[in-house]
């Protein structure tokens, strides 16, 4: 466990444990004795014997987990090319705010007048996608995108039960991402997949082809998953309405279009809102996300609570709809949402201001377009473009080199740089779609392209068989991706007696 293999950033290989690095003596405190143990009087509840805790200096744990930290591959240490998908570059200041003892130490059960400051601030952050979008009305407490969408789809059943009209098939285009689907799914809708044009975009004929009385909704993806603006939307918008359906969007890549489309413009009806995304806020291995959803006025009274009003009283959290003529889907999450990612988003989109978020989705646009442009003779590009804020490449050129989309994304992780989305969109195979997003220079995409475009010409000349051992410059080798037989499955074992 304890043996020391240097690795490409001269760090250890294996790190012992915290318990392996134990000394017994050693603490990083230094407590004054306690009184004798009382377990008696305490029902056995306090112990006297030792409970196995690891001997450890403040130095040695600290250095323990700077250097387990240094290990990660992530957006910190180098260029992530899955860009906003994952999260994007979330700005210190955002940090900072967040930490800031009035907004990190307050509790959701303190008293209303109490958290004045805290309710505005959930108010302006509203206020703020309110006004990007144009849309009526916002929920701000989905605690993901995917979230995002279990809401709008609440608030479409709870709409179409208040029309008193039975309608369970969704239709989602085949590029959508998983979510969707499973969104639709857990809401208690039947899945109907739209095909997608050659082109990459939704098609429109099929689409109308399958509307129907029984069409609840149709989901779109704006810009969609293979990065291209589906620029039929306002006709899709018309259809499904005229069918008696409503209009869902997924505005997961509203990064490419915050400040230059307005939604409301859409016929849009319900439209979530990753802040990881568009608005910088951090998403860390899948949470504390937020994906809050606008509304259009059709949607509006069936929003979940609680919501966040303000009159002569104040800012007071509304719970119950009695007597506002609100017939609220419900409640989709305990408390008021992600307070502490609302403090990151909003301070944001102040920095920022409007013309800033217009200029970052137009920075996310033209860097994406830049990889598109510069690799588009060494890959096979999916698509003709422009591209919006992500270049979608397929893998027709690694055509018999042996090379798999798996091994030239792992082969990138040596020249130092994250893989991109690999094997999505599913509409074309063997997908490597590249968003850098707004923040990365042009110095940063250039050797990123260099490195791209050298494995790209190793694998077409017959010369990337070591790709398949790639990478062997981080702490970790390749794990197998490919057999599901290795998945160990963890069983509940009876404590031994
Ligand atoms: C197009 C699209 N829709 C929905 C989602 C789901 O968002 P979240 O990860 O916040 O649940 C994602 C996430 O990557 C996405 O890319």
């Amino acid at each position: 466990m304890s043996e020391t293999i240097s690795g490409s950033r001269g760090l250890s290989i294996e790190e012992p444990l915290i318990f392996e690095q134990d000394t017994p003596g050693q603490s990083g405190v230094d407590l004054p004795e306690g009184p004798e143990p009382v377990d008696d009087r305490l029902g056995g509840l306090r112990r006297r014997n030792p409970i196995g805790l690891p001997g450890l200096s403040e130095p040695t744990v600290v250095r323990h987990y700077t250097r387990l930290s240094q290990k990660n591959f992530g957006i910190d240490s180098v260029f992530y090319p899955l860009g906003s998908c994952t999260m994007k570059h979330n700005p210190r200041l955002g940090e900072k705010m967040a930490r800031l003892a009035g907004l990190a130490d307050i509790h959701p059960f303190q008293p209303e007048s109490t958290v004045q400051g805290a309710l505005e601030l959930i108010d302006q952050t509203a206020h703020w996608l309110k006004t990007l979008t144009g849309m009526p009305a916002v929920v701000m407490s989905p605690a993901a995108g995917a979230h995002g969408e279990f809401c709008g789809l609440m608030t479409i059943r709870a709409a179409l039960e208040d029309r008193g009209e039975k309608r369970f098939r969704v239709l989602v285009p085949e590029s959508a991402h998983g979510t969707n689907p499973a969104s639709a799914a857990a809401c208690g809708f039947t899945v109907d997949p739209i095909p997608a044009t050659a082109a990459g975009r939704v098609d429109l004929a099929a689409l109308k082809a399958k509307l129907g009385g029984d069409v609840a909704a149709v989901m779109l993806t704006n810009p969609n998953t293979c990065g291209l603006f589906e620029r039929d939307i306002l006709e899709i918008a018309a259809a499904v309405h005229a069918a008696g359906g409503y209009f869902y969007c997924d505005g997961a890549n509203y990064n490419a279009i915050v400040g230059r489309v307005r939604i409301s413009d859409l016929g849009i009806d319900a439209m979530h809102i990753n802040l990881h995304k568009t608005f910088s806020t951090p998403h860390g291995g899948g949470g504390p996300g937020a994906g809050p959803t606008v509304l259009s006025a059709a949607l509006a009274p069936y929003a979940p609570l609680p919501a966040v009003v303000h009159d002569d009283r104040g800012f007071r959290l509304v719970e119950h709809a009695a007597g506002s003529g609100a017939r609220p889907c419900g409640r989709i999450k305990g408390y008021h949402g992600q307070f502490g990612v609302f403090v990151r988003a909003l301070s944001y989109m102040m920095s920022m201001g409007a013309d800033g978020l217009r200029q970052a989705a137009s920075d996310a646009v033209l860097n994406a377009n830049y990889l598109l442009a510069e690799l588009s003779s060494d890959l096979t590009p999916s698509f003709a473009g422009p591209c919006m804020h992500e270049a979608l490449f397929d893998d027709r050129f690694l055509k018999d080199s042996g090379v798999t989309t798996l091994d030239f994304a792992k082969a990138l992780i040596d020249e130092g740089f994250h893989p991109m989305t690999m094997y999505f969109p599913l509409v074309v195979h063997g997908a490597l779609l590249m968003e850098p997003t707004e923040t990365e220079s042009k110095d940063t995409l250039d050797r990123f392209i260099a490195s791209v475009r050298g494995l790209a010409r190793r694998a077409k000349a017959g010369d990337g068989a070591d790709f398949k051992a790639a990478p062997v410059h981080t702490p970790r080798r390749r794990l197998d991706e490919t057999t599901a037989a290795r998945t160990p499955v963890l069983r509940w074992r009876p404590p031994e007696k």
